[in-house]
């Protein structure tokens, strides 16, 4: 039987969190009681600047940003927001009767609107529905075309890691791998299933890399490096591409950030990094460092467990990686 490590409870679970950013403190007072009323909780600022930093650096399920505020404008605030979180749902607030903003908005990756002046009671209505869509995206990637399209990619992804001159089996073991760190965490099922295809398509944007760099067996310079690291940022446009799969992109797109704020593309940290891509993060090194390379040998598991722990809480997240030390040592995983 497997062992089911103790799971904190920032882990498991967590009330919903929305970010608001308004350069209007009343709109900000106003929008913050009637959401906490509601039993979300939230965070209000001003700067749009900062709001994009507090998402970078902390969780947060759907954003509400005015469209017009000094230091950036809305419009850029969700188009980068959703360039980082291409699934992460971004309402704007808008003035009546701005058809052209609301078109704009929605080519920039806005997903709903509120007309200013609002009612209070209004806002969690909105805030429900753009929940529940999200909800439905990942029941359709849990649905039989979900299913269908994932026998696809693994078979594109078998093709990327020989195209590595790794075993073939790379991702289908940082897919095992990570599925037994999300079963000890308790994630629900659906995350389950968002974790294991986010783990099997991590290396996806790989197949745009070319063969000379992923194969060199000598240190790469600074401009190969370059592109090597590329590929999760294409993986995740690769992914955001297919509608039915969008909402792994993020997943992918994050599976090299580091815990401490020091990984790529993005830079985020801790819990604003996707709980999958953290899963995926400790599972992927793992598994390379535990499996024969052309340039260099596997570690033994006891390398491999003071690895992981050396690097805990910069590259990788305490919490799994605390979980996967303790499977790898009960033998739960090897
Ligand atoms: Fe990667």
């Amino acid at each position: 039987m497997d062992t089911v490590a103790a799971v904190p409870e920032q882990v498991g679970q967590r009330s919903t969190s929305i970010l608001v950013v308004d350069d209007d403190a009343m709109v900000l007072q106003v929008m913050a009681a009637g959401l906490r009323q509601a039993g979300y909780q939230v965070t209000t600022t001003s700067n749009p600047l900062e709001g994009l930093r507090l998402l970078r650096e902390s969780a947060c399920d759907l954003v509400i940003s005015d469209a017009y505020m000094p230091e950036m404008d809305g419009l850029t605030l969700t188009e980068t927001a959703n360039g980082i979180f291409p699934e992460l749902p971004i309402i704007m607030l808008t003035g009546f009767g701005t058809v052209d903003l609301m078109r704009e908005g929605l080519r920039r990756g806005a997903s709903d609107f509120i007309t200013k002046p609002f009612r209070a009671r209004d806002i969690p209505l909105v805030v429900e529905r753009n929940l529940e869509r999200k909800r439905l995206e990942i029941e359709r990637l849990t649905s039989h075309s979900g299913r269908i399209l994932f026998q696809a990619i693994t078979a594109l992804l078998t093709a990327v890691d020989a195209k590595e001159q790794r075993t073939a089996q790379h991702s289908r073991r940082v897919a095992h791998i990570s599925l037994k760190i999300g079963q000890a965490l308790r994630l629900p099922e659906p995350e389950m299933r968002v974790l294991e295809l986010g783990a099997w398509m991590h290396d996806v944007g790989k197949i745009g890399t070319p063969d000379a760099i992923l194969r060199k067996s000598e240190a790469l310079t600074e401009e190969e490096w370059h592109i090597m690291r590329q590929h999760a940022e294409k993986g995740g446009e690769i992914i955001a591409q297919i509608e039915d799969l969008r909402y792994l992109s993020s997943i992918i797109r994050h599976h090299h950030e580091r815990y401490d704020g020091t990984g790529y593309p993005d830079g985020l940290k801790a819990e604003a990094i996707p709980l999958p891509s953290r899963i995926i993060t400790a599972a992927d090194a793992y598994e390379t460092m535990t499996t024969d390379r052309v340039y260099r040998g596997r570690l033994t598991l006891d390398a491999a467990v003071a690895e992981l722990l050396a690097n805990r809480g910069a590259q990788f997240d305490p919490v799994v990686v605390d979980t996967l030390v303790q499977m790898i040592e009960d033998g739960t995983v090897r």
